[in-house]
């Protein structure tokens, strides 16, 4: 297979990336079979070779996982009452701005004569789409890593992998449950992260699995819980986004850790192919933030959501934010400068290359002290 040129047509089925009108036009909806079957024919493999920390820091970080769980039903504060709309006004008054645009960016549009209590709406509406959305993305790595589980060739990710299966069950039941007691109302999965997750599912070779998942997915959402956490003033919330973050933490050190040695050893050609993976996730993921179905849910023209993201481009400035840690993750794994430095090129369009110095996630997990978040957060 050689690395011949692709154009962005053929890799995220659009010329040019910013074309939200195409972007806007793929809703998520709900599934009424009430499941979603996607076929997987990457081969699962035995391994002969059982001598644990054969891969050193595999192993040291199984160890560490081992004493990290946690327990989402005793753990958490959940008789914590939240008081939803109160939640979001103190967040959209602590950050003017956000979801909220300026009378010349929304003139003319249906958002033009907008109440409070229709901007109070969308603000809860966020966040139901938004927790609904990380609980599908945590689904999604859950069938992940149980699928690396199974296709990894080395004992020590298999072991690693076991644990990560069950920080994502955890994960999947926190967000769910916090969406069932704390908030009102859920939604389907956004079309273009489901997209992402089934291109990531039903990929043959395994490597790809850990690329579109614990490089691009989690490393996507370590830095979203970040800025969640950092701003949230919902106690609850908070601890519960602290713990998840400290296992998120651990997922993307284990694809970095597992694929470094792997990627050394791919030809230029195929170093390509992770590469365009990369890049079509990373536009995907992007895709997403534009949250097409609470436009749809609150009867906002899609043509209205384009002018007004068009005449105020600093929301595209901070969805670039969200990239600050998969990039020095890529740059570590050597991808960003393989093959030509292809996928340099395509995050210097993106505007996110500014983040390929930042310290990459194995530094931060080796940094970390160990033991389980519950254990540290005793106050
Ligand atoms: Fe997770
Ligand atoms: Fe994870």
């Amino acid at each position: 297979m050689g690395a011949m040129e692709r154009s962005n047509e053929e890799l995220i089925g659009r010329e040019q990336v910013r074309d939200l009108a195409a972007v806007l036009a793929t809703v998520g909806h709900e599934d009424p079979r009430g499941h979603h079957p996607v076929a997987d024919p990457c081969p699962a493999e035995f391994t002969w070779d059982y001598e644990k920390g054969a891969k050193p820091r595999l192993d040291r970080l199984y160890e560490k996982a081992k004493t990290a769980q946690w327990n989402a039903r005793t753990d958490l504060p959940w008789e914590i009452e939240v008081d939803q709309e109160r939640i979001v006004m103190l967040n959209q008054a602590a950050n003017p701005g956000s979801l909220r645009w300026s009378p010349e960016d929304i003139a003319g549009t249906a958002l033009e004569h907008w109440s409070d209590a229709e901007w109070l709406r969308l603000g809860v509406e966020n966040q139901n789409w938004m927790l609904s959305q990380f609980m599908h993305g945590e689904q999604g790595a859950l069938l992940c890593t149980a699928k690396i589980v199974e296709t990894v060739p080395w004992i020590d990710a298999k072991y690693y992998a076991a644990t990560q299966v069950m920080d994502e069950a955890r994960h999947v039941e926190v967000f769910s449950r916090y969406l069932d007691e704390k908030l009102s109302g859920h939604y389907p999965i956004n079309a273009h992260l489901g997209l992402l997750l089934d291109d990531i599912i039903g990929d043959r070779r395994w490597d790809m699995t850990y690329l579109g998942m614990q490089i691009m997915v989690e490393g996507l959402a370590l830095a979203a819980f970040g800025f969640i956490h950092a701003i949230t003033q919902e106690p609850l919330l908070k601890q519960m986004l602290r713990y998840v973050m400290a296992d998120e933490a651990r997922h993307v050190a284990f694809g970095v850790l597992s694929l470094q040695d792997y990627y050394a050893e791919l030809t230029d050609a195929e170093l390509r192919e992770r590469q365009e993976f990369a890049f079509e996730a990373a536009v995907r993921m992007k895709d997403r933030m534009m949250m097409q179905e609470v436009w749809q849910r609150l009867e906002v023209p899609p043509e209205d959501v384009v002018t007004v993201m068009s005449r105020a481009p600093e929301r595209d400035e901070f969805q670039v934010l969200l990239f600050s840690k998969i990039v020095p993750n890529l740059k570590k794994l050597g991808l960003l400068d393989a093959a030509g430095g292809w996928l340099r090129e395509k995050f210097t369009e993106m505007g996110a290359i500014g983040f390929e110095d930042l310290v990459d996630t194995t530094q931060e997990v080796d940094a970390e002290a160990d033991g389980s978040p519950a254990a540290r957060n005793v106050a």
